[in-house]
């Protein structure tokens, strides 16, 4: 049978796992278009990828046979690349966030509804071996209800360099709650992604500017680059359900440690599981913990989950499941529907935290 043929848009710091992953997978990596040419034709050289493009059209219209690209652009072009991808009928595996509003999101599910092709997203998160192994116990009732999940990305020191498009709202579409929305993503996951009803919400943006918060990846500033969006935000979801949701986000916050957790209570157990990362934001003296409390025996009871670690944090695996999807070989980890409820929430954070008021959806 033939391999797979993918193309991959964006040639950035993210590209270097997809690509990996296609490869992993067995999918031919055949072509890979940037805006930047020389980002494009230095991971073509390192991948031993043959084509390389300086615009996605043109990589549409040469190569007929890729039937499926990952989108690894800045945010802003996430709903627009995605859109012509889907239109030029190929498979989308976009990055995350799915887009800068519900309403992108909503046209891209569209899209792919219209051209009867897949749309997903790199949810990286519920790709590791953790998450799936906490899956494992909601889906066979052995949880009960999630009633509150409480989920939490929040760093000390981590704003990703000053003035890039990170920090910029026009391309970015917001700070750490867009950035880091990895946790709210898989809390609404293990929570069945039921339907937002309020959220209330508040953003800050200490020590933005202040280097002494920068984080350690090298991402390099702006000389008079333009930093407009939130370095920390709290907020609260209650849904349609009567289900609730915590979310804590930040970049720089004066936090112990960067940690990335989602904790749930559910009617017949709770659970966690957590990334401790080094002080230094890196990996060397990360914890990790997975944990299912039950009450058995009349005795609280503890559970520890050991899983296999996976240091990419699900960033390879998530590729895979979306080849495995198209081949016909696994379910996939997401759909748009889970985006436009993800990006609905976003944008109510915002909105809220704007206003100072709870915001309503729907
Ligand atoms: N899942 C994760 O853990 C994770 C981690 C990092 C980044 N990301 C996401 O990946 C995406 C890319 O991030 P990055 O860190 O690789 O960024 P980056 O800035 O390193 O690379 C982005 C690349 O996109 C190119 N580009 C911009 N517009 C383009 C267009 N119209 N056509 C073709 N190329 C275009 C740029 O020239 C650049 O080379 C972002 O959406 C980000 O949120 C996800």
């Amino acid at each position: 049978m033939a391999k797979l043929s993918v193309g991959i848009i964006g040639a950035g710091g993210i590209t270097n796992y997809h690509i990996a992953a296609y490869q992993a997978a067995g999918a031919d990596v055949a072509a890979i278009a940037d805006l930047d040419v020389e980002r494009a034709k230095a991971q073509a050289a390192e991948y031993g990828i043959p084509k390389v493009f300086d615009s996605y059209q043109k990589m549409f219209d040469a190569c007929p046979d890729i039937e499926a690209v990952s989108v690894c652009v800045p945010n802003k072009f996430h709903a627009s690349i995605s859109i012509d991808a889907l239109n030029a009928g190929r498979n989308v595996f976009c990055e995350k966030p799915p887009a800068i509003s519900a309403q992108e999101a909503i046209d891209m599910a569209a899209a792919a509804e219209e051209n009867g092709k897949m749309l997903m997203f790199d949810f990286n998160n519920r790709a590791r071996p953790e998450a799936q192994a906490l899956m494992q116990y909601i889906k066979d009732g052995t949880v009960g209800t999630i009633n509150s999940a409480q989920a939490s990305w929040i760093r000390r020191t981590g704003i990703p360099g000053f003035g890039g498009w990170f920090t910029q709202k026009a391309l970015s579409g917001g700070g750490p709650v867009i950035d880091l929305l990895h946790m709210i993503d898989l809390a609404l996951y293990f929570m069945g992604t039921p339907e937002p009803e309020w959220v209330l919400a508040a953003t800050f943006t200490d020590f933005a500017g202040n280097s002494d918060f920068k984080g350690p990846w090298g991402i390099p500033d702006v000389e008079g680059g333009i930093m407009d969006v939130e370095t920390a935000a709290h907020a609260f979801v209650r849904f349609k359900t009567g289900q609730v949701l915590y979310c804590r986000n930040s970049w720089a916050e004066i936090n112990k440690r960067e940690e990335v957790s989602v904790v749930f209570q559910g009617t017949k157990a709770g659970g966690m599981i957590r990334r401790l990362f080094g002080i230094d934001g890196l990996d060397e003296t990360a914890i990790d913990d997975c944990e299912l409390y039950v009450q058995e025996h009349g005795k609280s009871v503890n559970r520890q989950i050991i899983t296999d670690t996976d240091e990419k944090m699900g960033r390879e695996r998530a590729v895979i499941n979306f080849v495995n999807t198209i081949l016909g070989e696994e379910e996939p980890l997401s759909n748009p529907q889970e985006a436009v409820v993800l990006m609905q929430i976003i944008d109510a954070i915002y909105q809220s935290a704007e206003n100072g008021q709870p915001v309503q959806i729907g």
